[in-house]
């Protein structure tokens, strides 16, 4: 079976597998079992500072958005960070970090965005033996109304100016947690380097408000006829969790900054693929949520099992190995052409792929006698609509023009060669052909 122990900005744990700031991590009680339940790590639900405790609403603080089948996917809260005294906290981080000095515990800390309050925290966390801090500056409600969370984390320049209090008061690796409500997430995960952050997490959530009550004209999770908008997580975010990890594993001035990477994970294929773009650990919250501490089980398997099928030793060997791959649009490769192909032994002759096509792509589905759907190769432009639609896996599927063939479409002799828009005739702006 693979290792899945892992190096995390030196802190070591027995598998990539965390569970983020969050209801799962509240309390000693939960972490413990967490821990005994196979997880790697846990970040410690948000701590406040000193003083009387953050209050939640006492209605619902949750709304989901679901699947035909009820599939949770995606979650929204209005929960505040920790509610419970930071005495109260920092004793049972102290308690469950020396019982299991294998696992990984940081604190996540939330406090106001002026240096005595960092400064104040900081050495209590110390006292904890926690193996690091994350910095919240993600969560999108509550807390950003009184100049804390994302309303930091949308400030490039207050990012920086905290993380580096963070690096002067505490000696252990510094996580900062970005809020993905920005335009351009490479900013803050710049501005978190520049500060000598250790790593980025994300993400946290999105801004969101996932339902209105038609009979009360309120927001859902309503709360007496109001409601607030919350923060979007689940496995609807996982797309673009991705995109802004991969934004931040390329981008010129945060390349290299290791990456703790956040948002929909629920599998271990999810998780994987976190990983090829670069993130070192992954962490998880609603999919715990969802279906409790024993999914980390699926997970730890299903990793370790394809791992061991490519043969891989350690996460190391696979972190990253999809980031050299991910490009901007002008460099994808104009000669690289396709067509749909229909396996008529596994369609179910359900018309959707038809429809799709006939009413909003190229009208390159014929439906024949006996509802037979074939593709006309004469209009297929390959946009993949039918395969994303079509209610059977593989029934159709996207095959390569051979080079040398004739496309049917466009009447061009398929090239061999890569060529892009960077130096195609109709761009104005192509470079000349050297
Ligand atoms: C109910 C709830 C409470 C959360 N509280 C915190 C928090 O206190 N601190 C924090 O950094 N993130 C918090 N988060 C965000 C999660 O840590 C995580 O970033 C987000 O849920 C995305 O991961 P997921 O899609 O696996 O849930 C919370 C999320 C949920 C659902
Ligand atoms: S790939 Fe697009 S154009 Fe081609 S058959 Fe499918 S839906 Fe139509
Ligand atoms: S969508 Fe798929 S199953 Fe339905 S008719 Fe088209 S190919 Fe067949």
């Amino acid at each position: 079976m693979a290792d899945l122990t892992t190096d995390f900005l030196g802190i070591k744990s027995p598998n990539p597998f965390w569970l983020a700031s969050a209801p799962p991590t509240d309390k000693e009680y939960n972490v413990r079992r967490a821990f005994d339940a196979g997880w790697g790590g846990v970040v410690w639900k948000t701590l406040g500072a000193e003083g009387p405790p953050v209050v939640n609403v006492n209605g619902p603080r949750y709304g989901a958005i679901y699947g035909a089948d009820r599939r949770l996917l995606g979650l929204n809260n209005i929960e505040l960070i920790t509610d419970r005294p930071l005495e109260t906290n920092l004793e049972e981080m102290t308690r469950v970090k020396k019982d299991y000095p294998d696992h990984a515990l940081i604190a996540s800390i939330m406090v106001p965005c002026d240096e005595e309050s960092w400064r104040a925290i900081l050495p209590r966390v110390t006292e904890t033996n926690a193996d690091g801090i994350e910095l919240n500056f993600g969560c999108p409600h509550g807390m950003s109304e009184r100049g804390m969370g994302s309303a930091v984390g949308q400030v490039p320049e207050y990012i920086q100016m905290v993380t580096e209090w963070c690096k002067k008061y505490y000696d252990r690796p510094v996580i900062v947690k970005l809020t993905p409500n920005i335009t351009d997430i490479r900013k803050p995960a710049a501005a978190a380097k520049a500060g000598g952050a250790d790593a980025v997490s994300l993400i946290n959530t999105i801004n969101s408000i996932t339902g209105v009550d038609l009979d009360n004209f309120a927001p859902m999770p309503t709360i007496d006829g109001k409601g607030s908008h919350g923060g979007y997580c689940g496995p609807a975010v996982k797309p673009i969790a991705m995109s802004m990890v991969s934004e931040i594993a390329r981008g010129e001035d945060t390349r290299g900054l290791p990456i703790s990477g956040i948002g929909g994970i629920t599998t271990w294929r999810d998780a994987a693929e976190f990983m090829a773009l670069g993130c070192g650990n992954v962490q998880v919250c609603t999919a715990a949520m969802t279906y409790g501490f024993r999914i980390v089980e699926e997970m730890k398997r299903g990793l370790s099992a394809w791992m061991d099928e490519k043969g891989y030793t350690s996460t190391a060997d696979f972190v990253g190995k999809a980031v050299p791959n991910v490009t901007d649009w002008q460099y994808l490769n104009l000669n690289y052409v396709t067509k749909a192909r229909i396996d008529q032994d596994a369609c179910i002759k359900c018309g959707r792929c038809y429809a799709a096509c006939e009413d909003t792509s190229h009208q390159a589905i014929a439906m024949k006698e006996g509802r037979v759907f074939e593709v006309i190769d004469e209009e297929c432009v390959a946009c993949n609509l039918c395969v994303d639609v079509c209610p059977v896996e593989d029934c159709i599927t996207m095959e390569r023009l051979a080079a040398g063939t004739t496309d049917p479409r466009t009447g061009k002799v398929v090239q061999d060669e890569y060529a892009n828009w960077t130096t195609h005739p109709n761009n104005p702006m192509a470079k000349a052909a050297e």
